[in-house]
């Protein structure tokens, strides 16, 4: 199966899975559990937004992968870059990235996509591989159908 096959065939799954849960922290879990036994990434995880004095940070979330870093402060790093532009960030070599933050000294590519509700980022989504350019607009496109409504 290609990449875009496997896309098409579990976004429909994770659908039915997030249906009639309304535990945020359940439906996360399950989530980046098919994501990350699908494709055998590196690290498949959120982070949510804690909202404290401020703007507040992002605190790690139920994920997949060897550990990460617990917290990220907002506008650093890939995901708190991709919270603070409200958009989907594609690191094809995470070592020119300015700022990316290394939990792991194996990861060499990265996508990082926000989570919406009504409008506002509520997570991220980050998935790590540990080969330079795993991702493109194909995760990109169908990461996104995950990305506003369902949890
Ligand atoms: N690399 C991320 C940090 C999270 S870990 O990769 C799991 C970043 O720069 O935001």
């Amino acid at each position: 199966m290609t990449k875009e096959e496997k896309y098409q065939t579990i976004v429909p799954q994770i659908q039915a899975l997030m249906t009639g849960e309304t535990d945020e922290i359940a439906k996360m879990a399950n989530m980046v559990a098919v994501l990350h036994e699908t494709f055998g990434f590196w690290w498949t995880g959120f982070y949510r937004v804690e909202p404290k004095a401020g703007v507040g940070e992002l605190v790690l979330g139920p994920f997949q992968g060897p550990i990460a870093c617990t917290r990220i402060p907002y506008n650093k790093g890939v995901c708190g870059t991709a919270w603070a532009q409200a958009q989907t960030i594609v690191v094809p070599d995470v070592h020119l990235f300015p700022g990316h933050i290394a939990c792991s000294s194996a990861s060499k590519s990265e996508i990082v996509v926000p989570f919406f509700r009504n409008g506002v980022v509520f997570a991220v989504l980050d998935i790590d591989s540990a080969d330079l350019n795993t991702f493109d607009e194909i995760d990109r496109i169908y990461l996104e159908q995950l990305s506003h409504g369902l949890i």
